[in-house]
């Protein structure tokens, strides 16, 4: 509980900051949907995150090119032949939940990050489309789902309406490293260094 818990959404988080400062276009329009929701608040509370639909999208299309999870195990329950291979009764096999998330054949231009792919898209993480299983699928799939999601959903609503982002001092974010790493989750293989700045809500604006 506490592994699968844990670093799932912490990595979702800086992978999601990585791209929003990669793209200066989503940075601008999820920030003004966070700040325009909450204009005033001095906190943001989780009940007030459900408003945020632009966000939502930021997310599902972090978790399209970067699933925490990259890879599934699964078994074999019957032999079955895949490209001409065949998979004998029981053989564990590896789903690279990673490389179908990239597949050209489902995704347009599927390096870009472009959370409006998912705008009227009934696409979900529920496990019903095979092209797209962050969270996996079936009866195993993961039952922190929800608790998840919000775990992402409410530090990233924070760190968007109470700061403006910054690279470091000399840096562009064309020099943020994007190489992955595998360990009990896919995540950055280099630290994330971001200058934040204070946002004061001016009524006056
Ligand atoms: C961003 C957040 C998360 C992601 C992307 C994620 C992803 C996954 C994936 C892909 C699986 C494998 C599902 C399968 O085999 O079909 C899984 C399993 C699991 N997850 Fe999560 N997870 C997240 C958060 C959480 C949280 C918050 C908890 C609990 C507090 C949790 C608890 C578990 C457990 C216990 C399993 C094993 C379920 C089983 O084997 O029956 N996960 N998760």
């Amino acid at each position: 509980m506490f592994s699968a818990g844990t670093e799932t959404s912490s990595t979702t988080i800086d992978w999601t900051m990585a791209e929003l400062m990669r793209n200066p276009r989503v940075m601008a329009k999820v920030q003004a949907e966070v700040r325009e929701a909450f204009k005033g608040k001095t906190t943001v509370e989780e009940s007030d995150v459900q408003a945020l639909k632009y966000l939502k999208l930021v997310i599902k299309e972090t978790f399209r090119l970067h699933p925490p999870i990259a890879l599934l195990p699964r078994a074999c329950r019957d032999e079955c032949t895949v490209n001409g291979y065949t998979n004998p009764l029981k053989s564990k096999v590896l789903i690279n939940i990673w490389g179908m998330g990239r597949d050209p054949e489902y995704w347009q231009q599927p390096e870009t990050f472009q959370p409006e792919r998912f705008e009227n898209s009934s696409i979900d993480f529920l496990g019903n489309n095979l092209e797209y299983i962050p969270f996996g699928a079936g009866k195993r799939i993961c039952p922190g789902m929800n608790f998840g999601v919000a775990n992402v959903e409410l530090p990233l609503a924070q760190l968007l309406y109470h700061f403006d982002w910054k690279m470091a001092e000399g840096m562009s974010p064309d020099d943020i490293d994007m190489t992955e790493v595998e360990g009990l989750v896919f995540s950055r293989k280099n630290d994330l260094f971001l200058v934040p700045t204070v946002y004061n809500y001016n009524p006056s604006n």
